[in-house]
């Protein structure tokens, strides 16, 4: 998630855009640059690090010209470094591109243009936008921007102008978000609503698909058919602080929503449909010998990172047939675990600076075990330290309890163990095809789910007076238990416990009655009969059900109080979401009892200290 802005006009573009991009540091701050046309020529300013880097070096160098495009950084593709810095030029440096999103055929497409004669100077899937648009020049950044993208897979909002054909910026939107601001005699474009509020409140949204041409005077705009069409222009009422959330209450609730775009760039570009394989293997060097005979996996982790775990291990026993154990970071080093060369590490972490988990990480190194990172923020301690490092791709999250970097997680950890099932040929070919076509699906399926933000609502305001609540899942929806009771916890102030519904009759059974709720995941699953004898004893101990269920199971609305209906999706992916209506619930929950959402009481976004 980068965030970018362009303008044109007769102001200094260099100043506006700055001034935009630092409205959009929320969405990435790992580098930042500028590019505006002047006299026929280009000129770029680029730093490394936050926007301050980046304001001295405009102090020492300033940029003229009224025309320019501008990005702040959020790393996906590359380290964070000022060769990775957009904007990104083609050979001659006469077209230059800003870009958000991820290039899945990048690679592909990259070859090619290698084969072609082109050169490359970073190593982004951005500059590949810059060099088939090159190819395709003959005059017209319009056609040529046409032309490249429709020889690209993936997501994008992008900026691109040019020397040889000046006077216009080109934008371009798909599955990326990217709007247009409408001013006298100047217009903008920018990835989010807050970089333009100084300047104007008339703005267009793109549609998917769509490219725009921005003069001074003039917007068009043209959909996937290249046919030019007109698009609603939305006068915006928000001040700023509601700008960022994106119109949305809180960070958690907009981060909530992000979840499909976030689950779908953690995916894009490693995993293809048509043939069915992963492509890890471009960022993580592990020898498929080492795969083949590596004799366990340790995962650590802590919080939300550590119930991501608990999926992996799932994941990672049945799709990979390889043995795993999940640690609490912070117990990990106190308990002597067996390390060596033939284990692997994994240690998952949002931000990548958690004290327990680093500490973790630097134990299993000096064991000498392989480490491997799941990280959200490049450059962090543990990504840089780590032997190999994979990166979710959800932009920063600034709600301290973590939601897009749970499913982002997951998401990662269902390619690794589906890579590593293929390499040690543990799945028939026909069951890598259903599990990919699945995978494909997640994010639509969220979406779905997402729709019934209101249901939830009122469903959370029916308990508010409630102090305790239990969490039922079982198998690879038991650390979805433990997942729901922490978010009830963290943000409401509400005491919750997630447990094994099987077990539930060892000990918590005692507790229930009509003061305690249960919330049961209750989704269709191989042991789904087993999970409807849970409620039966707990409902007989006169115990409130509120269950997840498959859209169309009608059995469990009589066997229930309250149902909240998910669509249908093989039961592998049923973490992903199953964990969304709880998000919801305990994201109402804590509204309805005035807690502070975003940064909720005695907690941290990230602990670093043991
Ligand atoms: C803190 C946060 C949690 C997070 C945990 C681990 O407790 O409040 O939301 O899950 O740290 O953080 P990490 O950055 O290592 O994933």
């Amino acid at each position: 998630m980068c965030g970018i802005v362009g303008y044109i006009g007769s102001k200094s573009a260099g100043e506006v855009i700055l001034d935009g991009l630092h409205r959009l540091e929320y969405r990435g701050y790992d580098s930042a640059g500028i590019a505006v046309v002047l006299n026929g020529k280009l000129e770029i300013r680029r730093s490394v690090g936050k926007l301050n880097q980046l304001n001295k070096v405009l102090e020492s160098r300033p940029l003229k010209g009224s025309i320019g495009i501008g990005h702040t950084r959020w790393a996906t593709h590359g380290r964070p470094c000022e060769e990775n810095a957009h904007p990104h030029t083609d050979c001659k440096d006469k077209i230059v591109v800003v870009h958000n999103g991820i290039i899945e055929n990048y690679l592909e497409l990259k070859n090619k243009l290698i084969s072609g004669g082109h050169r490359f100077k970073s190593e982004t899937d951005t500059e590949i936008i810059v060099h088939l648009i090159e190819k395709h020049f003959s005059g017209n950044l319009l056609n040529a921007t046409q032309k490249a993208l429709s020889e690209v897979r993936g997501a994008y909002a992008l900026g691109v102008i040019c020397t040889d054909d000046p006077d216009h910026i080109i934008a371009a939107r798909q599955d990326a978000p990217l709007i247009i601001g409408l001013g006298e005699d100047e217009n903008f474009i920018a990835s989010d609503i807050p970089a333009l509020l100084p300047y104007t409140r008339k703005m267009i949204f793109l549609e998917e698909g769509d490219i725009a041409e921005l003069r001074r005077n003039k917007v068009r705009i043209f959909d996937k058919k290249k046919k030019e069409v007109k698009r609603q222009v939305k006068n915006i009422t928000w001040d700023r602080v509601q700008a960022e959330k994106g119109g949305f209450k809180h960070f958690m609730l907009k981060e909530i929503y992000e979840q499909p775009q976030a689950i779908r760039e953690t995916f894009l570009g490693r995993l293809n449909p048509e043939k069915g394989v992963t492509y890890l293997k471009e960022e993580i060097k592990i020898a498929d010998s080492f795969l083949k005979s590596m004799s366990k996996i340790y995962i650590v982790a802590c919080g939300t990172s550590y119930h991501a775990g608990l999926v992996g291990k799932f994941l990672f026993e049945n799709l990979s047939l390889i043995p795993a154990e999940v640690d609490i970071a912070s117990e990990f080093r106190y308990r002597c675990p067996v390390l060596d060369r033939n284990a692997l590490t994994i240690i998952i972490s949002q931000s990548g600076e958690t004290a327990d988990t680093i500490a973790a990480l630097r134990l299993a190194k000096k064991n000498k075990c392989n480490t491997l990172a799941i990280c959200n923020v490049m450059g962090s301690t543990a990504s840089r330290e780590a032997d190999n490092v994979l990166y979710t791709r959800c932009g920063p999250e600034i709600g301290v309890a973590s939601t897009k970097a749970f499913t982002g997680q997951l998401t990662v950890l269902y390619l690794l163990a589906l890579d590593w099932a293929i390499k040690r040929k543990t799945l028939t070919a026909k069951k890598r095809k259903e599990i990919i076509d699945n995978f494909w699906e997640v994010p639509s399926k969220v979406s779905e789910i997402l729709k019934k933000d209101k249901e939830i609502s009122s469903l959370a305001k029916e308990f508010t007076a409630k102090r305790d609540f239990l969490y039922l899942g079982r198998n690879l929806n038991y650390p979805i238990a433990l997942e729901g009771a922490l978010k009830l916890k963290e943000i409401s102030y509400i005491h919750a416990e997630g447990y094994p519904a099987g077990e539930m009759k060892h000990g918590p059974i005692a507790l229930i009655d009509e003061d305690m709720p249960v919330m049961v995941i209750a989704t269709r699953s191989k042991i789904y009969e087993k999970v409807l004898s849970n409620i039966e004893e707990a409902r007989a101990r006169g115990g409130t059900i509120i269950a997840l269920a498959t859209e169309g199971d009608k059995e469990i609305k009589a066997k229930t109080e309250h149902q909240i209906y998910l669509p249908h999706l093989d039961e592998l992916f049923s973490p992903l979401l199953n964990v969304i209506p709880m998000q919801l619930f305990a994201y109402y929950m804590a509204v309805f009892l005035g807690c502070d959402v975003d940064q909720p009481r005695n907690l941290a976004k990230s602990v670093t200290v043991e």
